[in-house]
């Protein structure tokens, strides 16, 4: 249903696809967009001291080798010496290969950076000109090398989480803004881990998006603002609309901790395929700041206001992956029911991450006095309420059903009593209950319902 609504389409599907990829459609992209927004405005907008940031995708190879990336962001990998697969060993249970059954066929586990790997500038010595106003066709260039005798172009990795983009803006942050402790730096954008097995349509994804905030605190002050974190996460949580009975929290065991924690919670979420990790909160101590300083030989101290002495703040950090969170929000929202002895299907999306607010329908198409009234109405709610969808086609039930699918709350159609008394009629997706009212009353009464 995602791909044939347009939420969600696998990755240059024409060509085979692209595991571990995918592409938004029209309306995944406003579901992501709406999310953004209230993410924006619980954890951005809402506070004094929190300061967004969009940083790039490559950065200097350093960095990762200083956050610990380089060497420690692993997976140990398995290969079926039969079929061939490469299996996270993680996912093996027993000495049996999980794709081909065969047994005693798994070798030893190997270490594997899920890093994606690129380079930057020229990518040989040499290159074959194919064009260029300076020399001839065919003529062969050789490219300056650096000290060390390789080819200038260098390895750069995709950032795998955009944490790392913040930690080196730090010293930039406070140099600029002077923010009183605590303050924190926020920042949506794209994450790329080269997983061994993606899996789970939106689940486990090569290619990602995160929304995270790193939180400088005084070190001694950590546990209280864990503990504000965990219930800004909860209540995050609750106003996109998902359920509080599926949402778990674990507390990760420090052997299962990332190399950069020292206390870690998942939040765990009910998926359809099980309960799996959705978001997590990470207390990263100084572990950054203090592997940055060590590497770049700047000093990434705090300068407290009233000249106590310069330390290295700590860091709690929420992140999300936006994916997971549009996974959790479509399969939690997802519904069947039978109207008038017919199954239908139909998201209960809570109406702030609905991509459309309200559909207006002229009930007939070839009747131009209700499709003018019903264009009227629809632009007056336009103005008012932004997501709001025109249809005028096919029969009326079909638009309601495919209004129900794409998780739209509210459906208005104009019809003839609407000439006569300027009323219409306003329903409602979960009950299908129609109720009718003034034009005027729709817009009041859909600006009282929650978005
Ligand atoms: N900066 C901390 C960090 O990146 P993480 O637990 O590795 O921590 C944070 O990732 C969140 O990013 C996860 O809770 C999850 O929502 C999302 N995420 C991680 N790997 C993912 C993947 N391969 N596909 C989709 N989302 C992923």
């Amino acid at each position: 249903m995602a791909k044939r609504r347009g939420f969600v389409y696998p990755s240059s599907e024409i060509y085979g696809g692209l595991s571990g990829v995918y592409d938004y459609g029209p309306l995944g992209v406003k579901l992501k967009h709406n999310l953004q927004n209230i993410w924006w405005e619980s954890f951005v907008a809402a506070w004094d001291d929190m300061y967004p940031m969009d940083t790039a995708i490559l950065m200097n190879q350093k960095v990762w080798q200083a956050s610990g990336h380089a060497t420690g962001f692993n997976d140990p990998l398995v290969e079926c010496s039969n079929c061939h697969s490469r299996l996270r060993q993680d996912h093996v249970t027993d000495d049996k290969c999980p794709v081909c059954g065969k047994t005693g066929t798994l070798g030893e586990a190997r270490q594997f950076n899920m890093m994606f790997e690129t380079k930057i500038g020229p990518l040989a010595n040499e290159l074959t000109v194919r064009a260029n106003k300076d020399v001839k066709q065919g003529d062969v260039i050789t490219w300056q090398k650096d000290s060390s005798g390789k080819p200038a172009g260098d390895v750069v990795w995709l950032r795998p989480e955009t944490a790392q983009g913040m930690f080196v803006n730090f010293k930039n942050v406070i140099d600029t803004f002077s923010p009183d402790m605590p303050f924190g730096m926020a920042q949506i954008g794209k994450a790329f881990r080269n997983e061994i097995s993606p899996r789970d349509f939106l689940f486990r994804l090569r290619e990602m998006e995160q929304m995270e905030i790193e939180y400088f605190i005084e070190p001694d002050k950590w546990e209280a603002e864990f503990e504000n974190w965990r219930e800004g996460m909860q209540t995050f949580f609750a106003k996109v609309g998902l359920p509080a009975s599926s949402v778990h929290e674990l507390e990760v065991p420090e052997a299962d901790r990332a190399h950069y924690s020292q206390r870690t919670i998942d939040f765990e979420f009910n998926f359809p395929f099980g309960k799996a990790e959705l978001a997590g909160l990470a207390y990263r101590g100084d572990y950054d700041l203090k592997k940055h300083q060590e590497a770049s030989g700047k000093d990434l101290q705090y300068r407290p206001k009233d000249g106590s002495k310069p330390f290295l703040p700590h860091v709690i950090e929420p992140s999300f992956g936006l994916d997971r969170l549009v996974l959790a929000i479509l399969s939690s929202a997802y519904a069947e029911d039978e109207q008038g002895g017919e199954k239908r299907t139909f998201l209960k999306l809570d109406a702030s991450v609905a991509p459309v607010k309200v559909a207006v329908f002229s009930l007939l198409k070839n009747k131009p006095e209700l499709v003018k009234k019903a264009r009227e109405v629809y632009k007056m709610l336009k103005d008012e309420l932004g997501s709001v969808e025109f249809d005028d086609n096919g029969n009326i039930g079909k638009r309601y059903r495919r209004q129900d699918e794409i998780g739209t709350p509210y459906c208005i159609t104009v019809d003839f009593q609407t000439l006569e008394d300027n009323t219409v009629t306003l329903r409602n997706r979960d009950t299908t209950e129609q109720q009718r009212v003034k034009v005027e009353g729709s817009l009041q009464m859909l600006k009282f319902f929650k978005w």
